[in-house]
């Protein structure tokens, strides 16, 4: 595993029409990339006790609702996003204060 860092130098600069990303950028691309991959890998915690059906149905249909009623899927819901990469899928996520 390669130490990772926390902070990094990022000043990007324009330069014409073109911003430039990498100009004094100390990112260690390497282990961001490493996270990135471990994240993708990890996957959602297991939850450790036995499921209590009933009660799943009742979160679902909580889930479910619209989020004007409460519901949680319409933020939390994983659906396929745009396409900006061939063979490379995304996924939505929608952008709006939450108020956190
Ligand atoms: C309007 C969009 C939206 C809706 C609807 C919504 N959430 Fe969230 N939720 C968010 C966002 C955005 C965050 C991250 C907030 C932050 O980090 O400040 C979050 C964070 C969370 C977290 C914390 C996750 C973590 O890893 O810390 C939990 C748990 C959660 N939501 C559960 C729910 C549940 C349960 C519902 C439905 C009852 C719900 N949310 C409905 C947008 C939403």
């Amino acid at each position: 595993m390669m130490a990772a860092t926390l902070f990094a130098t990022f000043e990007p600069k324009r330069q014409g029409a073109i911003i430039s990303f990498l100009d004094n950028n100390s990112t260690n691309f390497d282990g961001l990339s490493e996270l990135e991959n471990l994240v993708k890998r990890i996957g959602p915690p297991k939850w450790p006790w036995t499921i209590d059906a009933a009660l799943a149905a009742r979160g679902n249909a909580i889930f479910e609702r619209d989020s004007a009623e409460g519901g949680c899927g319409g933020c939390h819901g994983i659906e396929d996003g745009e396409q900006r990469f061939p063979f490379v899928k995304t996924w939505r996520t929608p952008v709006e204060n939450v108020g956190t």
